[in-house]
């Protein structure tokens, strides 16, 4: 196979596709700049790739000013999501799959789920939550495995007004009482247990656990998907499949003004509990929509997949809302990449035919690991289209990615976005730009990016230029609050680079212009594409009763991207041992999650701190980057041998 690979590191997309985009470059550039001059015009005529019930007039009305943030998109717009996610289908595309559902157990069949079906799901799980006393605006929890009635439930509470707020079934029983009681939901829809990976998660009993923190008003409708064995608390509990196979198939659906939330999905900061990042509905679908069609270059009838899970924002705007709006069919993949063994993806794009491939570089770097057999014993021959999310993809998984499951053929967008953003932000155009492995390359239609000076928060015109990323206007696709907490909202991203959204992560603007994401700035860690706080970690190593204090920073990790490496001061009369490290590793996979599983954890006598008690996290970092050669400034330190015990007792020695 001759791989299109110029020596200058740029690689053009092929003649044939760009002849078959739906976005060449002089498309991009005349819509862009019309994006970025006209947006009220530009997002007017894009509004229309919806079914309104009342069409906006009103298109944009947005302000930054700290102290004054206020985001409103097409606001007095009337729609309902569902309608435009499923309804208005019905009548060319009824019998084609909508969601194509692949199980964890490869020998169980692939699951076609028509758009007719879809609708009968839906109306009937939308009818289910009314009869439980689900009103417009109420929270609804879901915390369920990557099973097809996860996407009934979002689009039956979009059906119905009431807003969502997904859970990651990963997450632990605490975590998710924290979800439950911060948004005030009244239901939490949940299954008996989730196989993955050919182990199952208890997730009724998780649930148990969790609802034992609750109000005793919260009602749990529990999907019957595996058929184990649960508890059950009558009253309380609620057999969904029974329900909904006696509701009535058909739910009129409530009109919702385009600013009514849609849903809550709960993600990480620098400080503090993670914040409910609320997302509408006009807006966000409007952009999940021509987002999902330009960046992934969709066409009808592609089978279109996108590997993430539903409980993050990428399942959320790529695998329900964006796909659906657009009529595609949707794959969604219970499993995980490596079981049985390390060609389940590319089997299943084998057997679906699976056109559009969207996954994370972590899963990418794990499989590359396992060999090439894996993937070249496959016929991949139906890709036409590779993309990656979630961090910044390195040269070497982006070339394995391109040559042996891209066979030189496919463009690949990297795309940068957040769960604040709704859809991409930055990414190239597959038909339009020449890639370079390692940048998300060029702003989406309305997204007006620039540098600025970390420290002096000027902006930085030349190029090239290294900083960090903020944002000059609004989008649609952007979040609009903290949930409950508006002021939240506009100190984390509006009030330390005034007049502009912060997104967190620091980027570097090379001498065409093209952007390249170069990791958080924050306390925010990304380990195997999952977003978390340290601070998070830390509150739940400091919650065992050996540790004294702990603090918690991210290390190069070959496969997860970030590892996380814990340096911990135990009480006085503990000892250190290795059957520690395996409790407190229980202990936060327990609270939080396997996925804030510690990687590395070191005994520290003590944490490098200033006169004033400021722990120097600077220096932390530095030593667990393996990098104590230039650990700066210490002359503030108000102990400086701590260091020198640090470094000598450091984990990691790559
Ligand atoms: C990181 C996921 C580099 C970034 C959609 C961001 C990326 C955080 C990329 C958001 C990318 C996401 N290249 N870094 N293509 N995509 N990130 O909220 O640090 O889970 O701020 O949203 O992931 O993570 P979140």
């Amino acid at each position: 196979m001759n791989v299109a690979m110029p020596a200058s590191g740029v690689v053009p997309p092929s003649e044939e596709f760009v002849a078959q985009a739906n976005v060449d470059l002089a498309t991009y550039n005349a819509m862009y700049e019309r994006s970025v001059t006209d947006p009220e015009g530009f997002w007017a005529e894009q509004a229309e790739r919806l079914d309104w019930i009342t069409r906006p007039t009103t298109i944009k009305n947005t302000c930054f000013d700290f102290g004054r943030v206020s985001i409103k998109w097409f606001e007095d717009g009337f729609l309902n999501v569902a309608v435009n996610c499923v309804d208005r289908h019905l009548a060319t595309r009824g019998d084609q799959t909508a969601i194509l559902f692949e199980p964890d157990d490869p020998e169980a069949p692939a699951r076609h789920i028509t758009y007719n079906e879809l609708s009968d799901k839906v109306n009937r799980m939308a009818n289910v939550l009314l009869s439980q006393g689900v009103m417009r605006g109420d929270r609804v929890v879901i915390y369920l495995p990557m099973i097809p009635e996860a996407a009934y439930a979002m689009l039956a509470c979009a059906r119905i007004g009431a807003i969502h707020s997904v859970v990651f079934a990963g997450f632990s029983p605490d975590a998710l009482a924290n979800r439950i009681n911060d948004c005030g939901a009244k239901i939490v829809i949940t299954a008996d247990t989730a196989p993955r990976g050919g182990r199952r998660t208890a997730l009724k009993s998780n649930t148990d656990a969790a609802l034992l923190h609750c109000s005793d008003k919260v009602r749990c409708l529990v999907v019957k998907h595996t058929g184990d064995q649960t508890s059950w608390v009558d009253g309380r509990d609620v057999d969904l499949n029974y329900l909904m196979s006696h509701a009535a198939p058909d739910c009129p659906p409530r009109p919702m003004n385009a600013e009514d939330p849609l849903f809550i999905l709960y993600t990480s900061g620098s400080t503090g509990k993670p914040k409910g990042v609320v997302h509408t509905s006009g807006g966000y679908l409007t952009y999940a929509a021509l987002t999902h069609e330009v960046v992934f270059d969709y066409h009808e009838g592609d089978v279109y997949w996108c590997t993430a899970d539903v409980g993050w924002v990428t399942g959320h705007t790529y695998i329900v809302y964006g796909p659906l709006a657009n009529g595609a069919t949707t794959v969604m993949f219970e499993g995980v990449p490596t079981y049985p063994d390390a060609s389940r993806f590319w089997q299943v794009v084998e057997k679906h035919k699976v056109n559009q491939f969207y996954t994370a570089p972590t899963a990418l770097r794990a499989l590359m690991g396992q060999g090439d057999e894996f993937v070249e014993k496959c016929d991949l021959s139906s890709l036409r289209l590779l993309g990656t999310v979630g961090e910044p993809i390195n040269p070497e998984a982006w070339n394995w990615y391109n040559e042996k499951v891209g066979q030189g053929r496919c463009p690949i967008v990297d795309t940068w976005w957040q769960t604040e953003t709704g859809g991409h932000l930055l990414t190239p155009i597959p038909g339009a730009h020449a890639t370079k492995p390692g940048s998300a390359m060029k702003p989406f239609f309305g997204v007006q990016t620039v540098v600025l000076d970390a420290t002096t928060g000027e902006e930085i015109t030349e190029r090239p230029a290294e900083g960090v990323l903020a944002l000059k206007d609004s989008w649609p696709g952007q979040m609009r609050t903290v949930w409950g907490d508006h002021e939240r909202f506009e100190a984390t991203y509006f009030q330390q680079y005034k007049g502009h959204y912060f997104s967190g992560d620091g980027c570097r603007a090379d001498a065409d212009g093209d952007l390249w994401i170069t990791g958080r700035v924050d306390d925010v860690i990304n380990v195997s594409g999952h977003r978390m706080g340290t601070a998070e970690v830390e509150s739940a190593l400091v919650a065992h009763h050996k540790v004294a204090e702990a603090a918690v920073v991210g290390y190069p990790h070959a496969v997860k991207g970030q590892g996380i490496y814990c340096y911990v001061t135990l009480m006085n009369d503990v000892e250190p041992s290795d059957e520690l490290v395996k409790e407190l590793r229980a202990w936060v996979r327990n609270e939080i999650g396997p996925i804030a599983s510690p990687d590395l954890v070191q005994w520290a006598p003590g944490l490098p701190k200033t006169r004033s008690g400021k722990i120097m996290r600077r220096i932390l970092r530095k030593i667990a980057e393996n990098d104590y050669g230039a650990l700066g400034d210490t002359s503030t330190l108000a102990d400086p041998s701590v260091v020198d015990d640090l470094i000598e007792n450091r984990k990691n020695r790559d």
